[in-house]
């Protein structure tokens, strides 16, 4: 790390809060583990408590687990820590499964020598009319306290820190705020829908942070990547409250790479210093120009590169004619209707080899409904030219069932029994939606009924794209079963059924997705079990055999620059990627009259891959009707 004294690098100039990036969430929650742990020993040598400012979403999870591990292995005390939590959902009792006080019990204070006199949280479970009094009482507490020594905080969608949400004032204090729309529907899964999550919440205002003397922000993950470029590269402004940070003299961010994607260091890296003309920063500056001028490719001129800051790369590669036609070719090569390569044709310049043909193909599906969402189109192309395709489903999905989808499958089971039978899946699954307490998980019996409706989805999905039954398999990955939203724990259980399945097939080509997602979710899970197969993997002979190829599962499509292979759909096969997606009928959108982002799972995909092919287009080369895009993964160990 940089020493205080050191000037900041040219590249970080647009940057107006130190930003760490580290290659993953583990690494940097460790980090800031060790920097907690510091500050609590110091303050302990000098007598005096370490007061902690305490975050709660899946961001932090990490960060708690390490500090156990340092508690447990290493003697960390929390005897003398003083914790203050940000927020806490409104109106909500401490007991509920959701309420952020049972999930600081349950993923740190419970674990911990922590002192329960020492923890703070908003009381979510205050009447009404004494909310006003008891964010009073929770400010005047950290006052005496002394003030909190250290902020831990993660940042939402909507950029807010706690819960302040946009139109937050610089300095709020601690009070009820009414949650935004996108942030409840982010709440929406661990509530078990998006009419049970509160509307309202406890927290600290903006004032109240930014009087913490250090403040850390984590962020992890693509998706938090354009709000965290608001944040730290935008105008202070009331609609990113973390954006409020800015004005604090020791707040850093610390995030991955991914969250860190869209800062211009990474983004458009010519603009910010001394670019490195690599190959895939040449295509990623063209297409960016091309979209800057509004030009096909073909059309840049050599004024267009100088005007817009890539003077260095005509001085390298150009004239810019030549350097258009190069990168005209490259494009046009990415595009191939053969995703498993072409036989006996000439491949140096195809994304994938023609030998061997046919190929062993795995495609790995988090949760079920991934697989035909990110490839129907390709998957159904791989069967169709002949090569023999695997699908394989990582997690059962049983959470994302419904219960008015598992009450209708439940009653038809219980028909189908005499009604004199005494007991049946139906009827106990019927029972325990009756008395279903929302405090609670599901009971095994429902998780089951539940499965078994995404795996007969799943079959129907794969019959469409021309999959045969016996090419499917459910892993029903443990830590899915075991686990619960933002708390799910890889284990060695995982890792092993992960490797046993690439073992059995050896295949010459994997579909994977979830590179990029939040490490905490399902997908960053998924992805993360199959990566520590595959470098295991890598150490095999048959892995010399085998290519991975990356979807960006359902987040934010591949940029153009990124894309090493794109499959085009016809509008038939178009039609034919819908009607798969249909089949996971228990995930269409809960919500008539859905706002943009919440639209039906196929409108989404379909525009997606319109849009990219869209994009070939506006960049000057053929049209088509819809693209699915891939990136080549090169695994590395670590
Ligand atoms: C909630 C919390 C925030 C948290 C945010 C992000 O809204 N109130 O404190 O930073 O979610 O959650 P996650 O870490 O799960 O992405």
């Amino acid at each position: 790390m940089r020493s205080k004294n050191q000037p900041r690098p040219e590249s970080e100039q647009f940057e107006k809060i130190k930003t760490d990036v580290y290659s993953c969430a583990g690494e940097a929650s460790n980090q800031v583990a060790r920097e907690t742990a510091e500050l609590v020993r110091e303050k302990n040598a000098a007598g005096r408590p370490a007061v902690l400012g305490l975050a709660t979403g899946s961001t932090p999870v990490r960060l708690y687990r390490e500090l156990i591990r340092l508690h447990e292995e290493e003697g960390l005390s929390f005897k003398n820590v003083i914790t203050f939590n940000l927020d806490e959902y409104y109106p909500l009792p401490k007991e509920h499964r959701e309420s952020y006080w049972r999930f600081m019990q349950e993923q740190l204070f419970q674990h911990i020598d922590i002192p329960e006199e020492n923890i703070h949280m908003p009381p979510g479970d205050v009447p009404r009319n004494e909310v006003f009094q008891a964010c009073r009482d929770y400010e005047q507490a950290i006052r005496q306290a002394g003030g909190i020594d250290l902020q831990i905080l993660g940042i939402g969608r909507t950029g807010h820190i706690g819960f302040n949400e946009p139109g937050s004032a610089r300095d709020s204090r601690a009070r009820l705020v009414s949650l935004d729309r996108m942030t409840r529907q982010d709440a929406a899964r661990d509530f078990l829908g998006e009419a049970n999550v509160p509307h309202y919440a406890l927290t600290m205002g903006v004032g109240t942070i930014l009087e913490a003397r250090r403040i850390i922000l984590l962020a992890w993950g693509g998706a938090k990547a354009k709000v965290v470029a608001r944040a730290v590269e935008g105008p202070v402004t009331e609609a990113v409250s973390a954006s409020f940070l800015q004005g604090h003299p020791h707040a850093r961010f610390i995030v991955d790479k991914a969250a860190a994607g869209d800062l211009t260091r990474f983004r458009l890296p010519w603009l910010a210093g001394p670019a490195d003309w690599t190959p895939p920063l040449v295509r990623r500056a063209a297409v960016w120009l091309s979209g800057k001028t509004s030009k096909p490719i073909l059309k840049l001129l050599d004024e267009n590169y100088s005007e817009n800051g890539l003077g260095s790369l005509l001085t390298e590669e150009g004239p810019a004619y030549q350097l258009n036609i190069r990168l005209f070719n490259e494009i046009q090569h990415t595009i191939t209707g053969w995703p498993g390569g072409k036989p006996n044709a000439d491949d140096t310049r195809r994304p994938e080899r023609a030998s061997p043909f046919p190929k062993r193909v795995l495609v790995f599906s988090p949760e079920p409904q991934d697989a035909v969402l990110c490839l129907g189109g390709t998957l159904n192309r791989l069967v169709m030219q002949g090569h023999s395709a695997e699908v394989i489903y990582q997690t059962s999905g049983n959470l994302g069932v419904p219960d008015e989808e598992a009450w209708k499958f439940a009653e038809v089971l219980a028909e189908s029994f005499p009604a004199d039978t005494p007991d049946n899946l139906g009827r106990t699954v019927m029972r325990q939606l009756e008395t279903k307490n929302l405090n609670e998980t599901d009971p095994p019996e429902t998780r089951r009924l539940k499965g078994l409706i995404r795996r007969e989805e799943a079959r129907a999905a794969c019959q469409v794209c021309g999959v045969a039954k016996d090419r499917i398999h459910f892993l029903d990955l443990p830590f899915y079963e075991k686990g619960r939203y933002r708390r799910f724990n890889l284990t060695k259980e995982d890792a092993d059924k992960m490797t046993a399945i690439l073992e059995k097939f050896r295949p010459h080509q994997i579909y994977a997705m979830g590179q990029g997602a939040d490490p905490a979710s399902v997908p960053g899970l998924c992805f993360e079990s199959l990566r520590r197969a595959v470098c295991k993997a890598q150490k095999t002979e048959w892995f010399k055999d085998c290519r991975v190829w990356m979807s960006n599962g359902t987040a934010e499509e591949w940029a153009l620059h990124e894309i090493d292979m794109a499959v085009p759909l016809s509008p038939a096969e178009l039609a034919g990627k819908i009607k798969a997606i249909y089949q996971h009928q228990s995930q269409r959108s809960q919500a008539p009259h859905a706002p943009e982002h919440l639209r039906e799972a196929w409108q989404q995909a379909e525009s997606r891959n319109r849009e990219t092919a869209q994009a070939y287009d506006r960049l000057g080369l053929a049209e088509y009707e819809a693209l699915e895009a891939f990136k080549l993964w090169q695994p590395n160990p670590g």
